[in-house]
């Protein structure tokens, strides 16, 4: 058995994962090689990329990807490697070029990877072999996926079924009116677990407790697998209006979408649970209606309101930091200061972040002692959390420890 099996072979069933799994070095680039660099991960909002040539670039691992829009209007994506040396091409985290043109020795590509011009290589060198490499990119419903594996895994059963509850928010008429980038100090998978309950959000939550119910059903998975009466009852008013909203949960576990209630009369994530955005991002037909929660692992969690949309990306960063980057989309003809005010609509999640961010750092901290034994989850309130892990784990199991042994 290699260290990676043994460590997966003694987990405690219903407990929390071991040590190792948040701090080793080892387990953190089997979870960079078995999970980050195989599967879809959402990159950006579509709607990011206004026109040609405009570019966002991100970093996955070690890998560095630029995301473009094509003069066709088609959004790409290519390795942010040079194919002379090896230089980055892009630098900036986002921006706009008519030519993606490497700062080395001024290589010049296409936007859509095709080499143009590469300045005295003599009468041999073949452009058509020099074009930049690419990275799987798909488009579902205004949400940029990325793949770096050379085999991506199949992306269409996700978008089938994804997109009927996403074509309602209508993201492709979005705009980003704010964004931000926050760094944890904890493992990635301690993000997501923190992500999957509300256990905690009593004791750290205020403003989101405004609006968001402290009810394990609408985080979790649920006990049984059985959908509770007050959500179907939630479900069928909203899918009677035209909007898919029930409750579905992939077979593998990777990806949720379910259209959830916020707390009787609440509207949207704002301190006053009235909406923050006159000018709605969709077509979502009543104010009421709750959020479309998607996860999708191991990359992000979303909030799909009536007025507006939030978008959350989890990158790790190292063993125990992780970057979570959230994307606040409005209608692209609302106008701040008259359609919203920043502030309203964005000060729940700022805070919630934040809180989110210190118990993140709180749990990497503890467990970071010799003495931390894994603790059990409780069955009622922590559902989701033993759902990610299960995922994590056969995911790790498929992929991580028989390619170690392969090697040893
Ligand atoms: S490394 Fe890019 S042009 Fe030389
Ligand atoms: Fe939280």
């Amino acid at each position: 058995m290699n260290a990676i099996e043994t460590l997966l072979a003694r987990r405690t069933p219903g407990h929390a994962l071991e040590q190792a799994f948040y701090t080793d070095e080892a387990v953190y680039q089997a979870d960079l090689e078995a999970i980050h660099y195989r599967e879809w991960l959402f990159a950006i909002a579509a709607c990011e990329l206004e026109k040609a040539g405009s570019y966002v670039t991100h970093k996955v691992g070690e890998y560095r990807v630029i995301i473009v829009r094509g003069a066709d209007g088609e959004i790409r994506a290519f390795h942010n490697t040079c194919r002379h040396r090896g230089s980055i091409i892009c630098k900036a985290a986002k921006g706009h070029a008519p030519k993606l043109v490497c700062p080395y020795h001024q290589w010049t590509y296409e936007l859509d990877g095709s080499l143009l011009w590469a300045r005295d290589m003599g009468p041999e060198f073949d452009p058509t072999k020099h074009g930049l490499k690419t990275v799987h990119c798909r488009e579902l419903a205004g949400l940029v996926y990325i793949c770096l594996a050379d085999e991506a895994p199949d992306f269409d059963t996700f978008a089938n079924i994804a997109r009927p509850y996403l074509e309602a928010h209508d993201l492709g008429n979005a705009k980003v009116a704010f964004e931000s980038s926050i760094v944890e100090n904890g493992n990635w998978k301690l993000v997501w677990e923190n992500n999957r309950e509300c256990y905690h959000c009593g004791g750290n939550h205020p403003s989101l407790c405004r609006t968001y119910p402290d009810d394990p059903s609408v985080t979790g998975i649920g006990e049984g697998g059985e959908t509770p009466a007050h959500l179907q009852a939630h479900f069928d008013r909203c899918e009677a209006a035209g909007v898919a909203s029930n409750f579905y949960l992939h077979d593998d576990g990777q990806f949720r979408v379910a259209r959830m209630p916020l707390k009787e009369g609440a509207e949207s994530y704002t301190m006053d649970g009235k909406a923050a955005v006159l000018r709605w991002l969709g077509r979502v037909p009543f104010a009421d209606a709750g959020a479309l929660l998607q996860f999708h692992y191991p990359t992000t969690w979303n909030h799909f309101l009536a007025d507006h949309s939030i978008v959350f990306r989890v990158t790790p960063i190292s063993a125990t930091e992780t970057e979570v980057t959230t994307k606040w989309l409005v209608h692209k003809d609302a106008v701040e200061g008259v359609d919203y005010d920043l502030k309203r609509l964005t000060e729940v999640w700022m805070a919630t972040n934040d809180e989110d961010r210190r118990v993140v750092e709180d749990n990497q901290q503890g467990i970071n002692s010799p003495s931390y034994t894994p603790g059990p989850y409780s069955p009622l309130q922590e559902s989701g959390v033993l759902q990610f892990v299960e995922w994590y784990c056969a995911k790790l199991a498929e992929r991580a420890a028989p390619a170690t042994l392969a090697a040893e």
